[in-house]
């Protein structure tokens, strides 16, 4: 870790109410709503939002889209659509990678300098959680490394468990 303060993090909480720039929205491919992150997002949003993402005519698995926040602190919404996990040999890992890299190439588009992750595709998708941990955190890092402008990166996490797992991935991961 650099001495610069650490630039990708964990914490846990609600990401609906975090004051970064863009939070990033676990979405499915007709990104008209859902339950999880999808329902909190849209709930704090307001109806704006689903009017937006109504032009943008859905979203492939592993794409991601980005729409203003509306009722959000974030300035973003940043709609990314995880694989469903079918067991490990149907593209998954390198699917749920994607995602990640899409929203980071997105939120550079945009001068974003602070961005938060849910542990995509985690919940009702059914992706084990320590193997999506795993692909999280090591394509961030490698992602942000190569984009200086995002100064702040927090994977956002729903419960006291999953926010450990993130510490013990990100301790063990080189990274500013
Ligand atoms: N803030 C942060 N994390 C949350 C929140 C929240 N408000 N609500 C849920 N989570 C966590 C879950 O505990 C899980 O760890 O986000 C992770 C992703 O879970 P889901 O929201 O179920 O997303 P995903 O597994 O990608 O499934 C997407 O669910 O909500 C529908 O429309 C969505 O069809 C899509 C599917």
């Amino acid at each position: 870790m650099t001495g610069q303060a650490m630039r990708l993090s964990a914490v846990e909480g609600d990401i609906a109410r975090l004051s970064v720039e863009a939070i990033v929205n676990a979405a499915n491919a007709s990104l008209l709503g859902g339950g999880g992150v999808d329902g909190a997002i849209h709930r704090a949003a307001g109806p704006q939002l689903l009017e937006e993402c109504r032009t943008l005519g859905g979203c492939a698995t592993g794409d991601a889209k980005l729409t203003a926040g509306y009722g959000l602190q974030a300035r973003y919404v940043i709609h990314t659509v995880g694989p469903v996990w079918q067991g490990g040999t149907a593209g998954e890992d390198a699917l749920l990678a994607s995602c990640y890299r899409r929203c980071l190439e997105l939120a550079a588009a945009h001068a974003v300098t602070s961005i938060a992750f849910p542990a995509i595709s985690t919940g009702a998708y059914g992706f084990p959680l320590a193997r999506a941990t795993d692909i999280a955190v090591a394509t961030v890092s490698a992602v942000i490394a190569t984009q200086p402008a995002i100064t702040r990166v927090q994977f956002v996490c729903f419960s006291r468990e999953v926010l450990a797992l993130y510490r013990q991935v990100l301790a063990r991961t080189d990274h500013d």
